[in-house]
């Protein structure tokens, strides 16, 4: 079934859409996986706070990526997300090892502006394609930017 049988009445671009919309579900396993070695293996004074705070991150990111995923396949596309593709992406990479309290911030920090940069990037040319999509999109962002100051937040 093309797109174009399921809404006549407009012209949804499914191929360029799901371009846009999968470095956006890529972007989010990958937070979701690598925030997970930075919960594990920090250590310091905040460490409970920010192993809690990863966590919440975390099941954002898993549920940006299933939704956004399940968006492409509403518009006729096969998503893809298994770890060739995702390792395939470039994003700020963290240390096999113990990190401090500290450095557990600041790289889940540049992990999520990055994430947030990739996926501002998709928004603003999906909004000349389809409303819905962009919105899905604009969502995810909020709660990541949100996420990120109150991350940041523990830095001082
Ligand atoms: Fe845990």
């Amino acid at each position: 079934m093309t797109t174009d049988q399921l809404l006549p009445s407009h012209d949804l671009q499914p191929q360029r859409q799901a371009e846009l919309l999968q470095p956006c579900v890529l972007a989010s396993i990958n937070l979701a996986l690598t925030l997970k070695q930075l919960h594990w293996n920090l250590r310091g004074s905040k460490f409970q706070s920010v192993h809690e705070f990863l966590d919440l991150v975390i099941e954002h990111a898993r549920g940006t990526a299933d939704e956004l995923a399940e968006r492409i396949v509403t518009i006729g596309v096969a998503a893809r997300g298994q770890p060739p593709a995702v390792a395939a992406l470039t994003m700020p990479r963290v240390p096999d090892d113990f990190v401090t309290d500290t450095q557990a911030v600041e790289l889940a920090s540049d992990l999520l502006g990055k994430a947030i940069e990739i996926m501002r990037d998709a928004q603003e040319t999906l909004g000349d394609i389809d409303a819905i999509s962009e919105d899905l999109v604009i969502s995810a962002i909020k709660t990541f930017e949100k996420q990120l100051w109150m991350l940041r937040s523990h830095l001082l």
